[in-house]
C-alpha cells in the first residue's frame, strides 16, 4: 500500500518527471483501476501529457463489474481513446497490450515502413496513481533489460528500458502521478477500493459509502453475504445488525476493517464505483 502523502511540491516533481521522459516514449499506457475508470485518474493527466498519444489500461478488471467494464470501454471509444480492459496478474496481458499499441501506432508504422524502416519497436511508458498496478503490470510484460533502444539518447539517467516483446519497450521505471482530492465522493470511492491510505479518511465513513453503494446497486451482493439482511433499515442501522449477528459486540472497527477488506478483495462480488453518467471533468 503506498504511502505518498502528496504535497505541491510532490506533485510538480512527479509532474517534471513524466514530462522529462515523454520525449523518448512514441505513447503513454495509462493505468486506472477497472472499478474506478474516472475516479483513479490523475486529475492533470491532460495537462501532463498533452497531445502524446495515449493506450489507456483499465487495469484490475478481475475484479471489476464486468458490464460495467464493456459501458466504459464503448465510452471511451465513443471518446476516440484507445481503451482495454486488463488483468494484470494475468499471463495473456502482454500479448493483448502489444495488440493493442499496435492498433495505436499503426498509421505511425506504416508511414515508417513507407520510409523503409524496418525497425519498429514502440517505445512507452507506464503512468498512474499509486497502488493502480503499475508495477505488476511492468513485471508481467518485463523481458530483457536493454540499455537504450534504437538510436534514441538516453532517458533520465538510471532508468533503462525493457524489452517485453519484439516490438515493445517499457521504461523500467513508471511514472507515479498523484490521485484525485477534490471531491469527498471521490477520496470515499479511492479509500474504499484501497487506493490511498487508509489514515486518510474514517473507516466508519467509507464503510457507510460501502454499505449505502452496494445496497443501491449491488444488493444481491450483500444478501449473499449477510445473512438475515433487512435491506430497509439504513447504512448505520444495518452496520449495528451486522455487527451484532457477526458476534463482534460493540466493536465497530472490526466490521469496518472486515467490509473494506471483504469489498477490496473481491469477496463480496466484483463491482464498479463510478458509473456512466457521472463524468464531469475534462480529461475523458
Ligand atoms: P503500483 O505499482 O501502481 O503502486 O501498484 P502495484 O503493482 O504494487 O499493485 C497494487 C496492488 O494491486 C497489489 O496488491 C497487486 O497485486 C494488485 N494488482 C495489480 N494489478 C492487479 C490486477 O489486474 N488484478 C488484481 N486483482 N490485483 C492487481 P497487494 O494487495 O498490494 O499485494 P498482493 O495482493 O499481490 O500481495
Amino acid at each position: 500500500m503506498a504511502t505518498i502523502q502528496w504535497f505541491p511540491g510532490h506533485m510538480s516533481k512527479a509532474r517534471r518527471k513524466v514530462q522529462e521522459n515523454l520525449k523518448f516514449v512514441d505513447f503513454v499506457t495509462v493505468l486506472v483501476d477497472a472499478r474506478l475508470p474516472l475516479s483513479s485518474q490523475n486529475p492533470m493527466l491532460t495537462k501532463i501529457i498533452g497531445d502524446k498519444p495515449k493506450l489507456l489500461i483499465l487495469n484490475k478488471a478481475d475484479l471489476a463489474d464486468s458490464t460495467s467494464t464493456k459501458e466504459w470501454l464503448a465510452y471511451f471509444q465513443s471518446k476516440g481513446i484507445h481503451a482495454l480492459a486488463v488483468n494484470s496478474k494475468d499471463q495473456s496481458t502482454a500479448q493483448k497490450i502489444t495488440a493493442a499499441a499496435k492498433k495505436l501506432m499503426a498509421a505511425k508504422l506504416a508511414k515508417q515502413r513507407e520510409r523503409g524502416l524496418e525497425k519498429t519497436i514502440m517505445r512507452t511508458m507506464i503512468i498512474g496513481i499509486p497502488n493502480v498496478g503499475k508495477s505488476t503490470l511492468m513485471n508481467r510484460l518485463a523481458g530483457k533489460k536493454v540499455g537504450t533502444v534504437g538510436n534514441k539518447p538516453g532517458v533520465t539517467k538510471g532508468e533503462q528500458w525493457l524489452r517485453t516483446h519484439k516490438d515493445l519497450a517499457i521504461l523500467d521505471t513508471p511514472g507515479i502521478l498523484w490521485p484525485k482530492f477534490e471531491d469527498r465522493t471521490t477520496a470515499l470511492k479511492l479509500a474504499l477500493t484501497g487506493a490511498i491510505k487508509d489514515s486518510l479518511l474514517p473507516l466508519d465513513d467509507v464503510t457507510v459509502f460501502g454499505i449505502n453503494y452496494f445496497k443501491t446497486y449491488y444488493p444481491d451482493r450483500l444478501l449473499a453475504r449477510f445473512k438475515n439482511l433487512d435491506l430497509e433499515t439504513e447504512a448505520p442501522e444495518m452496520i449495528m445488525d451486522l455487527t451484532q449477528q457477526l458476534g463482534f459486540r460493540e466493536d465497530y472497527d472490526r466490521f469496518y476493517e472486515l467490509f473494506i477488506r471483504e469489498v477490496r478483495k473481491g469477496k463480496l462480488g466484483t463491482y464498479t464505483l463510478d458509473r456512466i453518467g457521472e463524468e464531469v471533468d475534462g480529461n475523458y
